[in-house]
């Protein structure tokens, strides 16, 4: 099969579900988790997972973590190779800041709706009419608009970035406008928002959040900053995925509504064990659901696939990788004392 080929045939498989492609000798069960460990040494490979990944992909990760933290493991990782189980903009991060290393991300159509709709051309024509402004881009883009950038935010670190920067200047902010409009009122700074969004967060119902608050008064809620501005007012704590996970852990409070994507409960459940955790609802009733469709993408059978035959594998050129290193850096290096 062609290298083409098998890039779509992985890509396509389902998401779940019964897998009849016996060309291409999955193992299943126990031996599926067995493969994929003999790959990861045979291969001297590192398996990178988001806290978003479903769990089994989770349980199988040699590290877990938010997206500062994943970037930080693909930086000083010595594996040869990355399995990186996250979206693309993130498997793009792990390239571009450690090149000699073999990237591959279980299924390139892993994306991610804030990184779809922001491109470095838009981010150009933005510096174009407001010349005197930064721009502070959120890590969840593609490698161009970085490089259009001139930082790059999590959201573990946007707030102490943002505030560091000149307060003479301007800021232009994308993609997101959730976490842009919750900086600009948490710094005061004057900010220029993309209009993007994330289509899992801006799916939480304030109304029916409210209702499950009210019939859970014993509970907190708990809202990642990409949520509307209508439900992270309501919220206790606001907070990146590693941040509401150390709430979580520490708070004294035995019951949360977590309004965020639902795989981060796999984690929250082993940290806080006996903590009630109900999942905030959406604006879709027939679904009740927020999980990120881009994430759930990769499978532990993609994850198999792609150590195996060592792709799809994240390329990018020399030139456009170097301009989107700079801001990566310097936010790495102004996020140093963040865990
Ligand atoms: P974190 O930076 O909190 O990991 O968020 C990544 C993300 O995609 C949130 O939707
Ligand atoms: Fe992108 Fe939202 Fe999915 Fe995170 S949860 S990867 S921001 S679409």
């Amino acid at each position: 099969m062609s290298t083409e080929n098998l890039d779509k045939a992985i890509s396509n498989l389902p998401i779940r579900g019964f897998l009849n492609i016996d060309h291409l000798n999955i193992p299943q069960g126990d031996d599926l988790v067995k493969a994929i460990l003999d790959l990861k040494k045979e291969k001297n490979a590192v398996i990178l997972a988001h806290y978003y990944q479903s769990p089994a992909i989770q349980d199988i990760a040699d590290f877990l973590g938010d997206s500062l933290q994943l970037a930080r493991q693909a930086k000083d990782t010595d594996a040869d190779m990355i399995a990186f189980c996250g979206v693309h903009f993130m498997a793009e991060a792990a390239k571009i800041l450690n090149p000699t290393k073999k990237v591959v991300l279980p299924d390139t159509q892993a994306g991610c709706s804030l990184a779809d709709g922001c491109s470095g051309e838009g981010l150009r024509k933005m510096r174009e009419q407001y010349p005197n402004a930064l721009i502070a881009t959120y890590i969840n883009c593609n490698a161009e608009t970085k490089a259009e950038s001139d930082i790059i935010v999590t959201s573990s670190n946007a707030e102490t970035i943002i505030k560091s920067l000149p307060e003479d200047r301007p800021i232009i902010f994308a993609p997101d406008k959730n976490l842009g409009r919750y900086l600009a009122k948490k710094t005061g700074r004057d900010m220029i928002l993309w209009d993007g969004s994330c289509i899992v967060h801006e799916a939480f119902s304030m109304e029916r959040i409210a209702t499950q608050l009210a019939e859970n008064p014993d509970a907190k809620l708990i809202a990642h900053p990409e949520s509307e501005s209508a439900v992270l007012d309501l919220a206790h704590f606001i907070g990146s995925t590693s941040a509401l996970l150390n709430y979580v852990e520490k708070d004294d409070c035995q019951k949360f509504i977590v309004a965020t994507e639902e795989g981060i409960l796999h984690e929250m459940r082993k940290r806080a064990p006996h903590k009630e955790l109900i999942p905030a609802l959406v604006f879709d009733k027939s679904c009740n659901c927020s999980e990120c469709f881009y994430m759930k993408r990769n499978t532990m059978e993609k994850l198999y696939l792609c150590m195996k035959y060592e792709l799809p594998e994240i390329l990018i050129e020399e030139e456009l990788r170097l301009r989107a290193l700079k801001p990566i850096e310097a936010m790495l290096e102004m996020s140093k004392t963040i865990k």
